[in-house]
């Protein structure tokens, strides 16, 4: 049996997850795919840096290219984040025939579809389901799971570190600084926390919700956005006075050949089942014309949920590669629909 090797970018938070999980799964996720899975080299900023796992240091280099231009690497695993420069290492690894696996919820909001052409051209495989909402499967649940609806509302909690900060500021009267800061040692905030805390990772993953749910192109500036720096906790005080919580909510809908698609902070009644997701937890609501209601459930980020979320991507992508047939997510072609106008 033939090893497939695997070329990792990135071992911050989700990268030491999905070691993690390959080493201490090895011998389940060999006998899923019928092979052992090398991660045969590992791109880092700083090779020297202190690490919660051990690492063979010869696997490691702070040159990405080494990585994606290695023949021996069939796979990338791209958990590194960054766009332009990481949009570039990806369009090579595909243009070698690698297939590729990414968390990068700001990379394929901003570039999906031209990485996904690309992939379509070069018959490889992209696989992106930790981009949203961490450890809940909700971008094959969209793409499979609902291909036979017609779905005509997503509403969610998308954003795990915003959602622990209104939490803990609701249930503790802690302090958004004070709180951000833990979101941020707890592995949750993007590098910058400025794209969580100002609904822009909520609305790139709205977008992306959007696009795959609605199945046409949602593009990042229709999303309206606004975040929760300015709600203090007397308006969280104020809503839960009224039988109220406070959420970072992610609101799509379409009709017909329209559709609106927001991401602002909502105050929504005490009974309802997402006005009870707290901490780092995520949920996505999903209704579709023949289905109905159906919600999604889980923790939206953090080492091991992510890390679960792109090690079954793997699995999936390996799966492929053996049966040589590809499983692109893409939906060719897409339909029309436009952005519904206030005048409308
Ligand atoms: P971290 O900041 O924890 O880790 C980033 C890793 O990439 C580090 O190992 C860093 O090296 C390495 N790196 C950064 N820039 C470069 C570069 N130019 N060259 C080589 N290596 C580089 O990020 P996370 O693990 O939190 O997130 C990674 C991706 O996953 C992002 O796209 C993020 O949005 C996404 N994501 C994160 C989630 C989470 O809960 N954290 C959940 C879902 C998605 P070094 O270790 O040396 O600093
Ligand atoms: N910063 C993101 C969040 C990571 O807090 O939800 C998961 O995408």
């Amino acid at each position: 049996m033939k090893p497939v090797k695997v070329g990792l970018l990135g071992l911050g938070t989700v990268g030491t997850g999905v070691v993690r999980i390959v080493q201490g799964n090895q011998e389940d996720l060999s006998s899923q795919v019928g092979s052992p899975i090398y991660i045969e080299r590992i791109a880092v900023k700083s090779a020297d840096k202190p690490r919660s796992i051990e690492i063979d240091p010869a696997k490691l280099t702070t040159d990405p290219w080494e990585v994606i231009r290695d023949p021996e690497i069939d796979v990338i695993v791209e958990v590194m984040g960054g766009v332009e420069k990481t949009r570039e290492y990806l369009l090579e690894a595909l243009e070698r025939g690698k297939h590729i696996i990414t968390a990068n919820k700001d990379l394929m909001a901003l570039h999906g579809t031209e990485i996904l052409a690309k992939a379509q051209e070069k018959q490889c495989d992209v696989f992106y389901e930790a981009s949203v909402a961490g450890g809940i499967p909700i971008i094959r649940t969209l793409i499979e799971g609902f291909s036979s609806d017609r779905i005509v509302k997503i509403m969610g909690i998308v954003n795990g570190t915003t959602n622990y900060i209104l939490t803990k500021m609701s249930q503790e009267g802690a302090s958004y600084d004070d709180v951000l800061k833990e979101a941020q040692q707890l592995g949750y905030a993007e590098s910058d926390p400025t794209s969580d805390v100002e609904g822009l990772d909520a609305a790139r993953k709205m977008s992306i919700l959007g696009t795959l749910g609605f199945r046409t192109n949602v593009e990042l500036q229709d999303v309206s956005v606004s975040g929760i720096s300015g709600v203090s906790k007397e308006d969280i005080q104020f809503a839960k006075r009224l039988g109220y919580e406070m959420k970072l909510l992610g609101i799509a809908e379409s009709q017909n050949d329209e559709f609106s698609i927001s991401v602002q902070p909502t105050m929504i009644r005490a009974s309802h089942p997402i006005a009870s997701v707290n901490g780092v937890f995520n949920a996505v609501y999903v209704y579709g014309e023949a289905v109905g209601e159906t919600m999604f459930y889980g923790a939206g980020a953090g080492e091991m949920p992510t890390a679960t979320s792109v090690v079954a991507d793997l699995v999936a992508v390996i799966k492929n590669l053996k049966l040589g047939v590809n499983g692109l997510k893409q939906i060719v072609p897409y339909k029309q629909k436009k952005l519904k106008s206030d005048e409308d």
